[in-house]
């Protein structure tokens, strides 16, 4: 089913998480999508003034973080370190509003995922079974599947990963693969045995099935029944020595692997905050009768780790399971995939160096709904749309109706111009708040826009400027630009969610408080204003070619 509440009243309690981006990596525009996407929705709950909490954390752990400390030669708790600062700074450039980001080596993190293994282990859940895996002799490690490479079982194709082929798109065991090769030291891998600890997903089968049904949507669920329908297979969770993890309590040599901790960081993040916040009880959120709400968004490749190993750990450790689980498509560029490997993907620090941050926020919430289909960002039409929607719809009523207000002492009027005009602004936040809580973005964009139309066309056709001229109709023409900047002033919070710095500078032109729902209701009537400044400059083509020349640069 599709999850969606009605968000009139203010008095929900939610957490929001998004994905924990890797710590071995830039952040780069297919993250933004995600974490734009999630601060639209945390930022839009809190403007309606439910409590809510948005937290995410680093994802530090695994094999390729070890290795990519070891080829800098650093330790992988200074690399860590380092993406801590590079991930804050692009998120900060891109006004993403974490309550709290906090790191899966934490000792949180350590605290939550013993507790879990431990509520696994006491219920039966664990079995131990002896495994043959592909070993590099020469480092003396187990392989990951993305880290042998040969030549495809099914095509012949050279130089694939281990899991699947490029070429064919054909999925196989690493240990098919012809002529193996370890990518980590070219050498030929031998088998090996080792004992891994194994969850019986079989064990929540029911459980899951009866979740999915509120907890996800129909497109999600559909994804669910393919794994269910073949039965549950049991998760590996364990790792053999060398890894960078936590140790399997009382099994040294034994690591957690990265994908049981990851989500576990939304607990360790989500308790560091409580713990610096008096008023905020952990339990509130996960014990078993909490009646608040939880909200992972992820993008549709992790939708199996969301929606049956996550809930399944949860269960077993009696915590509550996730209100739901919202998924994402990737998002292309100009039609084309962004790919890590092919190192054609646009760090976010490129993007920042080049464009304002609120012209994506924008594009992608113009096109942004609750689907998992692909975005594109389409580079003409994001100049296009962010330069007709933002600078010659919306920022223009401000500047159209402010230089008429301030030779009035930039006081606004006492009456208002066109009341029934008001009230079709006012009258539309039901349906504008219910597309935001639907992350049906794209529809509140529009609507949004059709609005800022018809205060265009107001202005156009009641022509303050030719009023202003004469001094019999100069008291009609600040009517007029009043009006104008009521209906700016309402337009300005429905677009509070995704314009935050934007609508932070118009609060300073319109002299008030912090604009929160409630203030729809409340036009500035003899309002005092401050002098306009300019809010908002048009894109430039030449500097999203700039961005685009980057693409490439980023691996
Ligand atoms: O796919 C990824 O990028 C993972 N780092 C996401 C982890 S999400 C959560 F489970 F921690
Ligand atoms: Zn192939």
């Amino acid at each position: 089913m599709s999850h969606s509440k009605i968000t009139k009243n203010g008095s929900r309690r939610i957490l929001i998480t998004s994905a924990l981006p890797y710590a071995n990596g830039p952040i780069h525009l297919g993250h933004m999508l995600e974490y734009i996407q999630t601060d639209i929705w945390a930022r839009f709950q809190k403007l309606v003034g439910n409590e809510c909490y948005y937290v995410c954390a680093d994802d530090t752990h695994g094999t390729p973080i070890m290795l990519s400390a070891q080829r800098q030669n650093i330790t992988p708790e200074e690399l860590i370190a380092k993406s801590h600062q590079d991930h804050l700074q692009d998120f900060n450039g891109f006004h993403i509003n974490f309550d709290n980001f906090h790191s899966t080596h934490s000792e949180e993190n350590k605290f939550y995922t013993e507790k879990v293994y431990q509520s696994l282990l006491d219920k039966g859940h664990i079995e131990r079974r002896t495994i043959n895996q592909l070993y590099d002799p020469d480092k003396h490690m187990f392989l990951p599947d993305r880290f042998v490479k040969g030549e495809c079982p099914k095509c012949g194709s050279a130089d694939q990963y281990g899991d699947n082929c490029d070429s064919c798109s054909a999925t196989y065991n690493p240990t098919d693969l012809k002529n193996p090769k370890s990518a980590v030291s070219g050498a030929t891998p031998i088998l090996k045995d080792s004992e891994h600890f194994f969850v019986k997903l079989q064990d929540f089968e029911n459980i899951l099935k009866n979740w999915l049904k509120d907890g996800v949507s129909q497109q999600i669920e559909n994804k669910l029944n393919e794994w269910l329908d073949v039965g549950l297979q049991q998760w590996d969770i364990s790792r053999d020595a060398p890894y960078f993890g936590y140790s399997i309590p009382g099994h040294p040599d034994k690591f957690f692997y990265v994908w049981l901790d990851a989500p576990i960081g939304y607990l360790a993040s989500f308790k560091n905050l409580c713990d610096k916040t008096p008023e905020l009880e952990f339990d509130d959120f996960w014990k078993k009768s909490s009646d608040a709400e939880v909200y992972h968004f992820i993008g549709k490749d992790i939708i199996n780790f969301h929606c049956l190993f996550w809930p399944a750990c949860l269960h077993a450790t009696d915590y509550r399971m996730p209100t739901s689980v919202f998924a994402h498509g990737f998002l292309t560029v100009n039609g084309t995939k962004m790919s890590k490997s092919k190192g054609t993907f646009i760090k976010a620090s490129t993007y920042l160096e080049n464009l304002n941050p609120e012209y994506l926020r924008y594009y992608f919430a113009a096109k942004l709904s609750g689907k998992i289909d692909d975005f594109d960002l389409n580079l003409e039409d994001f100049v296009q749309r962010v330069n007709s929607d933002l600078v010659n719809k919306y920022v223009n009523i401000a500047s159209r109706c402010a230089k008429l207000i301030k030779k009035s002492g930039n006081q606004l009027h006492a009456s208002i111009d066109k009341p029934m005009l008001l009230k079709e602004f006012q009258q539309s936040a039901d349906k504008i708040a219910q597309f935001y809580e639907d992350r049906e973005y794209g529809k509140a964009s529009k609507v949004i826009m059709q609005l800022a139309d018809k205060a265009n066309i107001y202005i156009d056709e009641q022509a303050p400027w030719k009023l202003a001229k004469d001094e019999s109709t100069a008291d009609q023409a600040l009517a007029i630009c009043s009006m104008g900047i009521h209906l700016f002033h309402i337009l300005s919070i429905y677009l509070k969610p995704v314009l935050p710095q934007l609508v932070s500078q118009v609060e300073n032109f319109l002299k008030v408080d912090p604009l929160s729902w409630q203030d729809i209701s409340k036009p500035l009537v003899s309002h005092e204003l401050n002098d306009f400044k300019p809010l908002m400059k048009r894109v430039e083509p030449a500097q999203v070619e700039k961005n685009a020349n980057q693409l490439g640069r980023s691996a």
